[in-house]
Parts: C-alpha cells; structure tokens; sequence
C-alpha cells in the first residue's frame, strides 16, 4: 500500500461540516485532505430542506440544540454565526428567501450551497477524495495514520465529521462513534430525532384512515413544546411540530397533543349552544378543524349526532380534554431510516469548545453532528455544521 504524507489535516466525510472546516483549515495554508467514501460530496445538503436547502436560521441560538451540556455550542456559534454563513452565500450571489420562522432556503437549488463550498474549497487548495473507504486509524508519534482504500494517509490533524446514523441508504455509518471509541472518549447513546412517531397497534386502524389531514397543533414534552404543522399519515403522526418533539420523547412517554391551542373550545361549545342549537357537535368543530377529523372526535366519543343543546357540562368538559390535552403515546419512531438527525453522539465532555479537538488526545477533532450537539427543525442542524467546522477550521 502506498504511504501518501502531503497533507497537514485529515478530514473525514465531506459534508456540510467537513467541508468547513476543509476551506477554514486550507486559507490558513494548510495542506487538507477530505475523505470520504460516498459518490458525491455532501448528498445530505442536496436532499435538505426539499431539494432547496434550509442552511440556517436567522434566529439561531443556543436555545435551539439539545446537548447534555447545553452551554457546549455557544462559543462555535459566535464565531461563526448565521450572519457569517449569510455573508458568504451573498458572496456567492446565491438567491434566498426566509420560508418561515427565520428559516432560509435557497431560492432555486440546495446545489447551490455544494458548489459555492466546492468552489471555496478549491480556492483554498484543499483536495477531495470520493469513494475512498476507511479501513483503519492509528496515532503515529507526530499525527495518524489512516489506512483507505486508496492508501496510507499520514497527517498530523485528523477531523471526524463522518455525521450521524440518519439514512443508512444515503451512506451515513456509525465511523465517527467507532472512532471515538476506539481513542476511548464517552459517547452519548445516539438517538435517532426530528423523526416520525408510529401508531401504537390500538389506534393504528382509526388514525391511518386519517392520513392526509394536517393541523396546526402545539406538542408539549414536559416542559417543551412547539406550535407548528402536524401531518396524520397512514405510518403515525409527522409534520415539523412531530419532529420537533421527537427529539424530547423517550419510550413509553406520552405527547401532549393541543389540537387547537389558539381556540378555547370550552368556551365556544358553551356560546354555540345557545347560539347554534340545532347544529351538531361536529359542525361547530369543522368550524375550527378538518371536517374528517371533527368526524373522528366525535366518533370516538360516542357524540356523532349530539346537538350542540343537548350539551352537557361534562360533555363540554370530554370534548376540551380530547381536544386540548390529547394524550398521544407513540408506538415508536420510524428510526433512522427516515431520522433527520441522530441525538447523541460524542459528549461534549470530551471536547474543547473553543477548538473541537479532544482533550486527551492531541490533533484528533469531531465536528458536526458526530458530536452530542443536535438542533431543531429549521436550519439550526446546518448552522451547528458550519460553526463547528469554522472552530477546528481554525484549529487544526
Ligand atoms: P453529513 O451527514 O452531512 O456528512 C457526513 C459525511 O461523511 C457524508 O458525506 C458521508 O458520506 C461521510 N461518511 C459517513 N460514514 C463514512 C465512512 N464510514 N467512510 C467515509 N465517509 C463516511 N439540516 C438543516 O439544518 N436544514 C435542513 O434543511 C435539513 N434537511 C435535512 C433533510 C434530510 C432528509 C436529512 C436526512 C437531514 C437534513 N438536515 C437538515 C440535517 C443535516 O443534513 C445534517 O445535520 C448535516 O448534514 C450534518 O452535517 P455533517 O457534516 O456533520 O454530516
């Protein structure tokens, strides 16, 4: 096997994260290598955000990730900011617009973003190796030595930013956590999040009928919760405001479910009853809901004809509880097979925040989702990519 010793810093995966740090390390004058065994560079940005790449959030803040050390990503993400990223997309003159709650997108392709980090990787001399596997690490006296199928790579700073275990299809591998493992830093057991929940076998055939409806609702996970969209489909409940929570929920917990969290239904059960009296209960909640879900909660209830003059308190009362303080326990997710990102990861005990490098061990960095720092829907999974990539960037 031939030993190639041109390079300074050794990067492995060339995603969002890799990248980074790949262009950050290269205008220093480092010599970069990237590795990375897939076809293509950086397939998760070409998926993201429906082809058009959600790559930050104007309002991200360290409130938005979920670490076991929630102070871990302060630094990265004020030195490499959303407005950093921005800067460098209007640099590019890539077109953008902000879809929702801070949350920018591409105007035309999320290839877009792969290009311009492409083109500024080229700027900064870093090279790219695609379908080059990873056979074996080691810590040689002044770096490592990895062994790939293309070679004995030798560098005196090794980068991880192999990501998580979402979307095994898309070549994501647990290498990162091996690698961890292997030079002995604590992991926090991943998790797949921002991922569908699954019916539990009572309510699968009732809810499954209802696939295609779509609410605004607020799901609470002790004291979490997020008011957006949720999707009923034939699997289990989706929508961001799903995903979103799923990143809190543990086996065997409930979602609180508030179907109708800007309505007091109590109070227009009671002013309908003696304004509507001949209207049925699922008339007045198609008011307020999708008819074929008005019909499921009547159903359920055993209400299906009610008028609304026959109302009792006690009814009001069932119908406000169904409604507002749905208990929903999820069967389960639907795992990493469609996970957006994986919880967990290597803990931030072991890293410097300033550097990402390893405290024990000298030149070896985790960046990106590899490491137990995991955002909310929105862009804020991207940003975390960048300003983690931007810290050992300066580092390495
Ligand atoms: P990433 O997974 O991007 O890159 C890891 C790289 O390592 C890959 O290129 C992979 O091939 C390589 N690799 C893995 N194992 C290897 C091995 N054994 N040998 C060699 N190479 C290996 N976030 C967001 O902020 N906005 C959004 O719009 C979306 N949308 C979205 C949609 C979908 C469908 C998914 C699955 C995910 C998102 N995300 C997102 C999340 C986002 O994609 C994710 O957080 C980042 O891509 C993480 O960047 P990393 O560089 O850490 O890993």
């Amino acid at each position: 096997m031939k030993n190639i010793n041109n390079y300074d810093v050794i990067v492995l995966g060339g995603g969002a994260a890799g990248l980074m740090c790949a262009i950050e390390a290269g205008k220093r004058g480092r010599r970069v290598l990237v590795v990375d065994h897939a076809k293509a560079p950086a397939e998760k940005i070409r998926i993201s955000g429906g082809g058009r790449c959600n790559f930050t959030n104007l309002h991200c803040s360290p409130k938005n990730f979920l670490s076991q050390n929630s102070h871990f990503c302060k630094s990265a993400l004020s030195n490499y900011s959303s407005t950093d990223f921005i800067a460098l997309v209007k640099r590019h003159k890539i077109a953008f617009h902000e879809k929702t709650l801070g949350q920018l997108f591409c105007d035309n392709s999320a290839k877009d973003i792969i290009k311009m980090l492409l083109v500024e990787m080229a700027a900064a001399k870093a090279e790219l190796w695609l379908e080059t596997s990873i056979e074996h690490i080691s810590k040689t006296e002044d770096g490592f030595s990895v062994e790939t199928s293309e070679g004995v790579l030798n560098g005196q700073s090794l980068v991880v930013a192999t990501g998580g275990r979402s979307i095994p299809k898309m070549g994501a591998t647990g290498l990162g956590y091996d690698i961890a493992a292997q030079f002995g830093l604590a992991i926090v057991e991943p998790r797949p999040a921002l991922v569908p929940f699954t019916y539990t076998s009572d309510i699968a055939e009732a809810w499954s009928k209802l696939s295609g409806v779509a609410m605004d609702v607020r799901a609470t996970v002790a004291k979490t919760r997020f008011e957006e969209a949720m999707l009923i489909t034939h699997r289990g409940l989706s929508g961001p405001a799903i995903l979103q929570i799923s990143s809190y929920w543990r086996e065997g917990g409930t979602v609180e479910i508030n179907m109708l969290p800007k309505i007091n239904v109590a109070e227009e059960l009671t002013k309908a009853r003696h304004e509507r009296p001949k209207a049925t209960i699922v008339n007045l909640l198609s008011d307020f809901l999708p008819k074929r879900f008005s019909q499921h909660i009547v159903e359920h209830l055993g209400m299906r004809e009610q008028k609304l003059a026959d109302l009792s308190k006690k009814t009001i009362q069932i119908c406000e509880d169904y409604i507002h303080r749905h208990p929903f326990m999820p069967g389960g997710t639907e795992g990493y097979r469609t996970a957006e990102v994986t919880l967990g990861g290597v803990s931030t005990a072991e890293l410097s925040q300033k550097t990402m490098e390893a405290k024990s061990v000298s030149g070896l960095f985790f960046i990106g989702e590899v490491v137990d720092v995991t955002g909310h829907l929105g862009g804020h999974n991207f940003q975390w990519a960048w300003s983690s990539g931007y810290a050992a960037g300066q580092s390495v």
